[in-house]
């Protein structure tokens, strides 16, 4: 491992906790921000970075990945999922238990977070996965942001569709339940009227708003009952949307993809199956509603639900083509992009992708540029555009749905715990992240 003790990075334009921007310098020592003031002078023996004309963020937390180890290796691993994360500007991740074996007790988990350690270029958590028989798994693994429950899009033991069974959930602990919400019995029934369609822009018909809309008014029923801390996972819809406008408890929040705000079902057309996830893109109207609860706040935050599969995968013919595409690669990209276009401010854009997620899954000292905190930053470009290239992408299934997209706000340094883990196109294979803690 390097052993970089002390950074100085100099004459940022940096994004104070406030939102505020400061031209300055930042000094990080071991793995933490030390001082951030207009100008700073220090004795240490330090590795300085010069980045006038670059804006210094604090680094990503993407609070939703699929990054397929153990069991899926052949899609992606903790090696280049990080690696891609490394370049995306992500700094840490949670994970999802539909890897195989499956995230269901602490042994599966302790399993993750021991490959992570050994392998992961960023700093790690790992949701534990409820099934219809794991209360006592659910109630005491640790460390973990919180229990995921797959309400539908997924087969074998993770699906718990039936409301005795999420009630039995809900009922006992505290801590905080994430759900996908799609009703199963609705997408099964549709999947049967549309059987003969091979169209995959089919998919956004058989699990349709309404799919969306029942299971999130079933979580948010059950959440209501026990007063229990409830996270909706990719919210894609209107409907959802202005639910969640009229009624959210406090304990209640709830995040959105990059995909659902940037693409919709036209995307069939020009991608095929390489649009295709759960849940499904939408409308434009849809992009449009989910947008403005974002910057309302009736949103809390942005995650990527990277979901990688290879093309071969993708090849089959719907509905054999698996749901899923990669993100921690161009999430920060599209959502600057988006900033610079005039859709949100660059200080909302790094409350979403950071402080939001930290205090959503109470994570201590992360989220914000402000001495104590970790030293876990990116800096970025937002002057010069580039496109999403196929042959660029770290990520082991090796495409992107936003292929030729001209982003701006690429990252052109990443650091975690005080270290540069990516540099101008280099990854240091030598950097380590560390396991997330989680305050209950
Ligand atoms: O599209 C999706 N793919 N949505 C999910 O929730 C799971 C994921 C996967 O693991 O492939």
């Amino acid at each position: 491992m390097s052993s970089q003790k002390s950074l100085l990075i100099r004459r940022a334009r940096i994004i104070l906790p406030d939102g505020e921007l400061m031209v300055g310098d930042l000094l990080t020592r071991d793995r933490q921000i030390v001082e951030v003031a207009p100008q700073i002078s220090t004795t240490t023996p330090t590795t300085e970075v010069d980045a006038e004309g670059l804006t210094l963020l604090p680094g990503v937390i993407d609070p939703q990945v699929h990054f397929r180890e153990p069991g899926l290796e052949h899609k992606e691993d903790l090696a280049t999922a990080s690696r891609a994360c490394a370049k995306g500007g992500v700094t840490s991740f949670l994970e999802m238990p539909n890897t195989r074996p499956l995230t269901t007790n602490q042994q599966a988990l302790d399993d993750k977070l021991q490959r992570a350690s050994q392998k992961s270029l960023v700093n790690y958590g790992f949701f534990i996965g409820a099934t219809a028989e794991n209360l006592p798994d659910l109630l005491e693994a640790k460390p973990t942001p919180g229990i995921k429950i797959f309400m539908g899009s997924m087969h074998g033991q993770l699906l718990v569709d039936q409301e005795g069974l999420l009630e039995a959930i809900f009922a006992q602990g505290h801590r905080l339940i994430a759900v996908h919400a799609e009703d199963q019995a609705r997408i099964n029934q549709r999947r049967q009227e549309f059987a003969d369609i091979h169209d995959p822009a089919v998919h956004s018909q058989i699990q349709d708003n309404q799919a969306a809309l029942l299971a999130t008014k079933l979580a948010l029923k059950l959440s209501q009952k026990y007063q229990r801390r409830l996270h909706i996972l990719h919210l894609s819809t209107a409907e959802e949307a202005d639910l969640l406008r009229q009624e959210k408890p406090s304990w209640v929040t709830a995040e959105v993809t990059p995909q659902h705000l940037l693409l919709n079902t036209s995307a069939y057309e020009k991608i095929g199956t390489l649009a295709q996830m759960n849940p499904p893109l939408r409308s434009p109207h849809d992009n449009e509603v989910l947008w403005q609860a974002l910057r309302d706040g009736v949103i809390d935050f942005i995650a990527t639900d990277h979901a990688p599969h290879t093309l071969a995968e993708k090849a089959q013919a719907y509905p054999n083509s698996p749901s899923g595409m990669p993100g921690v690669e161009t999430s920060l990209a599209l959502m600057l992009t988006a900033a610079m276009a005039g859709q949100c401010t660059i200080a909302q854009v790094t409350h979403w992708m950071s402080k939001a997620v930290a205090v959503a899954y109470g994570i201590p000292n992360k989220g914000a540029i402000a001495p104590g905190y970790d030293a876990d930053l990116v800096l970025v470009d937002l002057q010069t555009y580039r496109p999403v290239l196929k042959e660029e992408l770290l990520t082991k299934c090796g495409w992107s749905p936003f292929e030729g997209w001209n982003l701006t706000g690429w990252a052109v340094k990443t650091i975690v715990g005080g270290e540069i883990v990516y540099d101008q196109g280099k990854v240091n294979e030598s950097v380590r992240g560390q396991a997330l803690n989680f305050l209950e």
